[in-house]
Order: C-alpha cells, then structure tokens, then sequence
C-alpha cells in the first residue's frame, strides 16, 4: 500500500462523522440487495392456495401460546434440510406466514419444531400433554400448563383483534367472522383454545 492511500484512510479513520455516514451507507446497499427484491417476489408475499385465517378460538389460542412463552422453546420454521424435513415434513414456505402477525419463526429448540403439529396428535393427547408433559413423555423437561384448564377465555377484546387484522394487515375476515367471533368462544377454556391452536398449524400444506 503506498502512502497515498494510507493517508486518505486515515482522514476517514479520524472523521468519526464520516466514517459513521460510510457505514451506514455501506450496510443499507447490504440490505436494499437482499431486501427489496423480495418485496416484489409474489411467492413470498402471496398466501398458498389453501391458507385460511385463523378462527376466533385458534387466534385466542395464539395469543395464549405467545403470553405462556411457548415461542421461546418451540420453533414454528423447517429449515429445507434433510434432518428436518424427514423428521417435521415439508420445509416451510413464506406463503404459509402471510398473514402471522407477529412471526414466530424462531431458532431456539429446546422442544421440537411446531409448523406441522396440527393433527398429528389428538386433542386429548396435547390435553394431557399439557396438564402434565412427564405422563406422557417421562425424560421430558417441558413445563406443565394446567392453569389453562381452569380459565374461561375472556372474549371482551376478540372482535377488535379480528378487525385489527382485517383492517391493518389485509387478513381476509368477512364480517360474518366477527359478528360471530364472540359466541365462538362462548363457554370455552383456554385449554380448549391453544389446542384449537396447536392442531391448525401446518393446515396450509395438509
Ligand atoms: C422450557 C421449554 C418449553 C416450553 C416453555 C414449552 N415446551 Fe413444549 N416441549 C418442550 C420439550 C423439551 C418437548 C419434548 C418432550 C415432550 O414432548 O414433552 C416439548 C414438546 C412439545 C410438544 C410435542 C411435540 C412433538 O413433536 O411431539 C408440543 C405440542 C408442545 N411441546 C407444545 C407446547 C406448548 C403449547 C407450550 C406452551 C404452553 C410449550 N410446549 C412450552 C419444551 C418446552
């Protein structure tokens, strides 16, 4: 390197000013390249063909999933690797998460992936499971959830959630589904709800 450039490097090593501006700079062309193509890419922000929204109850479920912190052990993204895809089944598509708000893709594994649980066990097995995962699964270390038994759901707030989605993130609710969202919850736990939950997901790829 002859002393010239040596020189000019230095002006940027000493402009902290300058050399912030340059980095920020360089990072968000990193960024653009990756990012912007993708917004435009429709397999990547059009639902798959057989996506529906979530009911009432699984959204109910959802929100409980979130609040119980399940999304910290469990995470709902196959990877397109050959040890995930024959243990979880199909790797996951963007399609599948168009309308997830917010994403609980996740990396963290302490329990098994999610994104294809749904009907692969029956409600009374994820029951049990949850009430007491060691009746089932002696050496598991997951936590038991037997509150969620005892809970009716409080279905004060379901029609604004439906709307919010509708309105804000072009999830495609008709106005039946929520004139209708709170009698559907009507009398059930939120057991009831994040095993509703639970056996949904994957549904778009069955
Ligand atoms: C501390 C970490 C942890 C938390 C929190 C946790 N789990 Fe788990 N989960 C595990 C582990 C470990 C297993 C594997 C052993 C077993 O099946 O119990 C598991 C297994 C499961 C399975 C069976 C998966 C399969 O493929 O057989 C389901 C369903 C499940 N968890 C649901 C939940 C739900 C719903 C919640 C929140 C209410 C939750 N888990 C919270 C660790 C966790």
């Amino acid at each position: 390197m002859n002393l010239n450039s040596n020189n000019r490097h230095e002006i940027l090593e000493k402009n902290i000013g300058l050399l912030a501006i340059l980095i920020i700079l360089a990072i968000s062309l990193g960024a653009f390249v990756e990012i912007i193509p993708l917004i435009f890419q429709k397999q990547i922000t059009e639902p798959i063909q057989n996506l529906r929204p979530y009911t009432a109850l699984e959204l109910e479920g959802r929100d409980i999933y979130i609040r119980e912190g399940c999304n910290v052990c469990h995470s709902q993204m196959i990877r397109p690797f050959r040890s995930e895809t024959e243990r979880y089944g199909h790797y996951s598509l963007a399609g599948e998460s168009v309308w997830e708000h917010p994403f609980l893709w996740g990396s963290k594994r302490t329990g098994p992936d999610l994104a294809r649980i749904g009907q692969r066990y029956s409600d009374t097995w994820h029951r049990l499971h949850l009430l007491n995962p060691r009746q089932l699964i002696p050496e598991s270390n997951m936590p038991a959830f037997p509150w969620l038994e005892k809970k009716t759901l409080d279905s004060t707030l379901i029609k604004k959630k439906l709307k919010i989605f509708k309105n804000k993130f072009d999830v495609p609710y008709t106005d039946e589904q929520i004139s209708n969202a709170q009698k559907e919850l009507e009398g059930k736990t939120e057991m009831d709800a994040i095993i509703a939950y639970l056996q949904s997901l994957g549904h778009g790829m069955r």
